[in-house]
């Protein structure tokens, strides 16, 4: 059986070979910088003043249960909430960086897009990712408590099942960040096969909250679309 611990150690090792670094040099610098998805690796690192990033995509060969197998590659929506970036005002960056680390955890991105923080506008973006069988839905904005923050009541409108502990899971690890984030009002629930994650308007606030929930949503989503069983066994 592998574990995270020796799945990293694994990919440790290729880049190894890749940098023609010492292994153990870079594992032991790899724990604040390793984003593992279980499926793939994205390690930053930095050694001897130089930065470098390096993506190791192992999809599935080494997970428990599913060794050497097929893995589904599984959808993923963007969805950013602002007036600003949709009136062309500023610039979506928190978006963006989720259709990066997300293809860095080798999801697909089937669609990312900019709306207003209408409640109607959201709700209808949402609906059609549901309508479209999207795997994983992630918003980012309007989650705060600006009169126009419309996030969570727009995604409570489209769930029939709350998923209560990512939301939770997300403050939970960003208090320790920022107690600024009891703030965020996010919800996370579940629509027919699509799972719906509201994550904080920023794009600190997005790096800081998608890595703790990236591969616990990548179980719950092999539950949902049944390629999971057993999920007491072999838990991490
Ligand atoms: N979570 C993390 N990890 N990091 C942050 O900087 N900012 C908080 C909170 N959650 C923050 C965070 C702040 S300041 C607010 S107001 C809320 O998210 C809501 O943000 P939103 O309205 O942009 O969604």
């Amino acid at each position: 059986m592998y574990d995270l611990l020796s799945r990293r150690k694994k990919a440790v090792e290729n880049v190894q070979k890749i940098q023609g670094r010492s292994a153990q040099d870079l594992f032991l610098r790899c724990g604040v910088g390793c984003l593992d998805s279980g499926r793939a690796c994205l390690f930053r690192a930095e050694t001897r003043g130089r930065r470098y990033e390096r993506k190791i995509v192992y999809a599935g060969s080494w997970r428990n249960g599913n060794k050497g197998g097929e893995t589904m590659m599984k959808t993923v929506a963007v969805l950013v909430a602002s007036d600003s970036c949709f009136n062309g005002e500023r610039e979506d960056k928190s978006g963006k960086a989720i259709v990066e680390i997300m293809k860095a955890a080798n999801y697909k991105i089937e669609s990312y897009d900019v709306v207003s923080d209408d409640l109607t506008a959201i709700s209808a973006k949402l609906n059609e990712y549901v309508n479209r069988e999207i795997n994983l839905v992630l918003t980012t904005g309007g989650t705060g408590f600006s009169p126009r923050d419309n996030m969570p009541e727009a995604t409570k409108a489209v769930i029939d099942r709350e998923a209560p502990g990512i939301a939770e899971a997300i403050r939970f690890s960003s208090f320790a960040i920022t107690k600024k984030a009891m703030l965020s009002r996010a919800v996370s629930g579940i629509k027919d096969k699509t799972l719906i994650i509201n994550l904080p308007g920023s794009e600190k606030a997005v790096r800081e909250s998608i890595d703790v929930i990236l591969s616990p949503v990548e179980h719950g989503l092999d539950i949902l679309l049944g390629l999971a069983h057993n999920c007491g066994e072999n838990v991490k």
